[in-house]
């Protein structure tokens, strides 16, 4: 028998611009990563897709990559997780395994008006008590929605049970579990209610909803706990169990050890969401947040969140260098902002997918407000980074309003938790300590958490607790009087990027 001490879990972290394997020991610590990015593809303005052909050989390739740096065979790892971009939808056909069009992103807004039509007169809250969501192009079902009226044949064909339908965690565990010979269709709750077609109460497909969108259930995949497994893999992880599955976001809850009524975290990546755990039932939001599944472990009671979504965060540092060409990597941007000491009045709002929490508005789009000739691009650099640590105020006040948890700490992770000047201004600008753990990689993590527990690598949650340990921190010092002036002329910003869409 192994001893525990020897036991390795390999999590799959399958994001909006990269797909990374990583290898944890029992400790929770990184032994290995891999990391390869994939094609964002822009038809027109507004739509984003992803190839999930593509999606699924990076996925290999960092699997491979990740256990040859770690100097394993596949046969000592006790489980493979996964963890997934959410909402981000694929069709495909059954019979070939072939994707039948690009997946449609989360940040893709296609169905703006789809979803007004089927908002009808009760609006953005049509499903809201049902799935937790307001009607926005966010979610997967009116994606599908979307892929079924416009790809041609492709109603019938569904409708004969030719096609499947998954958010990125069912591609990879149909594929990983053995693909057009035998591979599992499933998903697990986390993702399953980013659809906006299950009922956070039964955690069902919802049959009311499946027929207002006119999505035919035999093509969506079975719904699971976050926790168990599902399969095992064929290929190169042949006989490694298959056994998590959680939206990155939940991911980095469950990685961050938010496992109590009232834990927090932030997870800053090409968007950045921060999530409020409230326990097992789950509570409804008058702020605009999205009331959301946690976890659910094998067979015990689920736990919920209320989620602040943010669309955009780390894409505008990308879209400064890509696009602007400004700076030619995304860590130059701190040295440039720290070039100068304010942001010269200048302001950004990356509104690139309209707004998401907590204003909900597809007829947003980007501003830069406030410019001068005294504004220069140290200015907009800062402006850039302000922009991350805005809009999380904007979802930290209205985690509040609709919760009555007053932050004492926000616990935060991912990539751009490296950015010192950012994370101060966040500390400033919301009054409380930004704190960052030991492992940043808390997606990952989480998803290697849940694969360890359903396999037995880890005994229980306390256990996954003790591993959590502080990294950094960044206390508050900004003047409140600053801060107050800064807010306000941060949401006549905002005011400003609404109305561009008729
Ligand atoms: O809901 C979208 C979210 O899951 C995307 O996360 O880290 O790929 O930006 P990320």
């Amino acid at each position: 028998m192994t001893d525990k001490a020897e036991k390795y879990v390999a999590a799959i972290d399958q994001g909006t611009t990269s797909s990374r394997c990583i290898v944890f020991d029992h400790s929770g610590s990184i032994v290995a990563v891999d990391q390869r990015e994939h094609r964002q593809i822009f038809p027109k303005p507004g739509w984003v897709e992803h190839d999930a052909t593509e999606i699924w050989s990076k996925v290999q390739a960092v699997v491979a990559g990740a256990i040859a740096k770690a100097g394993l065979r596949a046969d000592q790892l006790s489980a493979l997780g996964i963890t997934n971009q959410r909402e981000t939808t694929v069709l495909w056909d059954r019979a070939t395994g072939k994707p039948v069009h690009n997946a449609i992103v989360w940040q893709d807004t296609r169905t703006s008006a789809l979803c007004h039509e089927l908002g009808g007169s009760d609006g953005q809250d049509r499903f809201r008590e049902q799935t937790g969501l307001p009607l926005a192009s966010y979610f997967s079902g009116p994606k599908t929605a979307w892929l079924l009226d416009n790809v041609p044949g492709l109603r019938d064909r569904a409708e004969r049970g030719e096609i499947a339908f998954g958010t990125i965690d069912s591609w990879l565990i149909w594929n990983l579990t053995g693909g057009t010979s035998g591979g599992r269709h499933v998903t697990d709750v986390t993702n399953a209610g980013r659809t906006m077609l299950m009922n956070l109460e039964t955690l069902q497909w919802d049959p009311a909803i499946l027929a207002a969108m006119n999505v035919p259930e035999v093509m969506l995949p079975e719904i699971r706990s976050s926790s168990e497994v599902y399969g095992t893999a064929v290929g190169r992880l042949n006989g490694v169990p298959v056994a998590s599955a959680l939206g990155d976001q939940q991911a980095a809850v469950f990685g961050q050890a938010c496992y109590d009524v009232g834990d927090a975290k932030n997870t800053y990546g090409t968007g950045s969401f921060l999530l409020l755990n409230t326990g097992n039932r789950p509570v409804p939001s008058k702020s605009g947040l999205l009331t959301t599944m946690g976890y659910k472990i094998g067979d015990e009671a689920p736990v919920y969140c209320l989620e602040g979504a943010i669309a955009i965060t780390g894409a505008l540092v990308q879209w400064f260098r890509d696009q602007l060409g400004i700076i030619r990597s995304a860590d130059e941007i701190e040295s440039l902002a720290g070039s100068v000491e304010d942001n010269g009045g200048a302001y950004i709002v990356p509104a690139f997918s309209g707004l998401f929490a907590p204003y909900w508005r597809s007829d947003a789009r980007g501003v830069i407000t406030g410019l001068t000739r005294y504004v220069t691009k140290a200015h907009l650099a800062r402006a850039v980074l302000e922009a991350t640590s805005w809009q999380t105020r904007e979802v930290v006040d209205a985690m509040f309003q609709d919760s009555g948890v007053e932050l004492t700490t926000l616990k935060v992770d991912g990539g751009m938790t490296k950015n010192n000047l950012l994370m101060q201004h966040q500390a400033d600008v919301l009054g409380v300590p930004a704190i960052r753990p030991r492992v940043s990689e808390t997606t990952c993590l989480g998803a290697a958490y849940a694969a360890g527990l359903a396999t037995g690598v880890w005994d229980g949650l306390d256990e996954l607790k003790s591993h959590w340990q502080k990294d950094a921190e960044w206390t508050p010092s900004m003047e409140p009087s600053v801060r107050d002036r800064e807010y306000r002329n941060w949401k006549k910003a905002v005011e400003k990027s609404f109305g561009w869409l008729e």
